[in-house]
């Protein structure tokens, strides 16, 4: 996918708050062996590593774009490397992932198959928007199965594979992972304007489409915006963010 890194950092103070309670749910301990999945341009993932004394970190993700920035970040303990993280070999302490593993289908297969590669004690902590039924993917959606969009995509339109609290928490128990942590949480943040949610899009949901549509890329975006200013036409915007935080350990 073309991830953008300047458009994606232009809302990175509102997507730092997610980090933090990320990070805030890591069961710190020195020599940890840690792979952060998704780790876009690894600042955070060198947060990530400043935070784990004496840790072996590995900030891993399929943008080559993203990890050329994410190279400034490399020091000894840490580093990047391209890959996919549904194919993550073991074994780890420590399985991160911050706002990635929404881009990855099936969820019940793939947390499975990464609670796998963790060490016997080992913890899984990540975060993953759950904004799907928001009015701008709403919209997106419904702009999508209009002509000449519908065509041009195929019919296809995307579809969120983030699961509910409740099934996330099941699946986990049922691995026989131990101390299940998961909870939902609105993150609060106030934009400009409807143009300001526009851009937050481009830079995450529209990115497939974008992939997919050609020239027709700025024709549904001006489409998407009117609706998008109809639908939100305060300013500031009030855009109530929805996010699924989730930690769990494989027993020692
Ligand atoms: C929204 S960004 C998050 C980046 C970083 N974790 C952060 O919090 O700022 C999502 C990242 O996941 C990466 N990604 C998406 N699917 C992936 C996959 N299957 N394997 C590895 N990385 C993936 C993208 O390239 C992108 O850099």
């Amino acid at each position: 996918m073309p991830w953008n890194p300047d458009r994606y950092h232009k809302f990175q103070s509102q997507r730092t708050a997610p980090f933090n309670d990320l990070l805030g749910l890591v069961n710190v301990r020195p020599g940890l062996k840690v792979v952060d999945l998704g780790c876009g341009t690894g600042e955070l993932t060198r947060r990530l590593a400043d935070a784990l004394p004496d840790s072996d970190v590995l900030g891993l993700d399929k943008s080559p774009h993203m990890l050329e920035r994410a190279a400034d970040y490399a020091r000894a303990g840490l580093r990047f490397e391209l890959g996919d993280l549904a194919s993550l070999p073991a074994s780890w302490d420590l399985i991160f992932s911050n706002a990635a593993l929404q881009w990855s289908p099936d969820h019940p297969a793939l947390v499975s198959n990464l609670f796998a590669q963790l060490d016997p004690g080992g913890q899984m902590a990540v975060q993953v928007p759950s904004n799907h039924t928001h009015v701008s993917h709403r919209l997106i959606i419904e702009t999508a199965q209009e002509e000449p969009f519908r065509s041009a995509l195929d019919g296809w339109v995307r579809r969120s594979p983030v699961l509910s609290i409740e099934a996330y928490a099941q699946l986990f128990y049922d691995l026989g992972a131990e101390n299940i942590l998961v909870f939902e949480k609105i993150y609060p943040h106030v934009l400009p304007d409807a143009e300001a949610v526009l851009e937050w899009v481009s830079g995450t949901a529209l990115i497939p489409y974008f992939e997919r549509l050609g020239d027709l890329k700025d024709n549904f975006l001006a489409a998407l915006r009117g609706k998008l200013h109809s639908a939100l036409p305060s300013s500031p915007v009030f855009y109530p963010f929805r996010r699924i935080l989730f930690s769990v350990r494989n027993p020692a």
